[in-house]
């Protein structure tokens, strides 16, 4: 079995995951990782035994040793990293959004056709077991064709306060539409034809943190479909999960609901509640599970074996395109054909 060796560019929070992830795929080998806050880099070299640690992406893309990276800076900042990579040949799974710009993401889908290296944006969601067996179900025609989606994700105010510091610099558009808005392409298997949507810029910003609170989507796609997408960055922290993620898909012979919030465990303290997550990463008698490995292994399969992966540069550019005209929607209050 031929081990592909990756590096890890941007080691925070989501960076740490392909780290465990990495480390668990029978055939990956993690060769290095790369964070400009070298303390994170080296505790994470530490606490996983990654052998090498560099301080910048340009550094870690011209390791030789290295056939592939995976990329978790920012939102905003994916598309130096991303260049880099294709420039030194090497395959590259990105986080989602692809880029925080149309500008970005046609300058990234150029690098990569151009260098012809693989592409992946990690829509994650697309290997979730409940979303997955969505797609199925419509493949095998059980319920019918989709006509209608209504795609709710959502976070608790605690994401963009505290948990992410560069709130201000991307949107909940981009951090959490970016998922919904491919799902709904997936679904219906059809470009978007118009966006029309609203946001509102309120809370976040009377508390500094210049960003818009919600944003809601309604996306018409060219063959007749239509869904609704909605996204807001400030449920209250009382929610039992910092994350509230629903589908309804109305289909012309039946409909399917999903519902990830609850994950089948509800865990009451004498004054708090919550509820644990289990099904993105976790670990079972010290063996790594749930669907963002699945993702990971998804991108080492594809580069060990040759293949396209399931989500291409191709798919991260039109998402990229539905979240530009959003924006644009919102901002002009009318509706924008792509
Ligand atoms: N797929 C998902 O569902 C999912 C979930 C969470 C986060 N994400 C995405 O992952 C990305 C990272 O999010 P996060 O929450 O881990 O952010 P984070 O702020 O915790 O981590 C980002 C890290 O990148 C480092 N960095 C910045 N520029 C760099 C560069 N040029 N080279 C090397 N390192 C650099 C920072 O020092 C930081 O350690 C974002 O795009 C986010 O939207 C995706």
């Amino acid at each position: 079995m031929r081990r592909v060796k990756l590096g890890v560019i941007g080691v925070g929070i989501q960076g740490e995951g392909h780290v465990i992830c990495i480390k668990s795929l029978p055939n990956a080998e993690l060769i290095a990782i790369a964070d400009v806050d070298e303390k994170r880099a080296r505790y994470i070299a530490e606490r996983y035994g990654v052998p090498k640690v560099y301080r910048s992406h340009e550094e870690l893309v011209r390791d030789a040793e290295i056939d592939a990276v995976t990329i978790a800076t920012p939102d905003f900042l994916h598309k130096d990293p991303v260049i880099c990579a294709a420039e030194n040949g090497k395959h590259i799974l990105v986080e989602k959004p692809m880029a925080t710009t149309l500008e970005d993401a046609k300058a990234m889908a150029s690098a990569v056709r151009k260098h012809n290296v693989k592409l992946m944006v990690n829509f994650e969601n697309r290997f979730n077991p409940a979303f997955v067996s969505v797609k199925e179900t419509l493949d095998r025609g059980e319920i019918g064709k989709p006509l209608y989606a209504y795609i709710r994700l959502s976070d608790t105010i605690y994401v963009p306060t505290e948990m992410i510091k560069w709130s201000h610099k991307t949107d909940v558009a981009s951090f959490l539409m970016s998922h919904t808005a491919d799902l709904a392409r997936w679904y219906f298997s059809d470009e978007v034809h118009s966006v029309y949507a609203i946001s509102k810029r309120e809370i976040l910003k009377s508390m500094g943190i210049d960003t818009p609170d919600m944003y809601v989507a309604l996306i018409k796609f060219k063959r007749g479909g239509s869904a609704v997408l909605e996204s807001s960055w400030i449920l209250p922290r009382s929610m039992p999960s910092i994350v509230d993620f629903k589908l309804e898909l109305i289909c012309s012979k039946g409909t399917i609901t999903v519902d990830t919030q609850k994950q089948g465990v509800q865990l009451f303290g004498e004054s708090t509640w919550s509820y644990p997550s289990f099904i993105r990463l976790y670990s079972i008698h010290g063996r790594t599970v749930g669907f963002l490995r699945e993702a990971l292994g998804h991108f080492v399969d594809c580069i060990a074996q040759d293949r396209e992966p399931l989500v291409t540069v191709e798919d991260g550019l039109a998402d990229v395109k539905i979240l530009d005209a959003i924006r644009e929607s919102a901002a002009k209050g009318k509706p924008i054909e792509l």
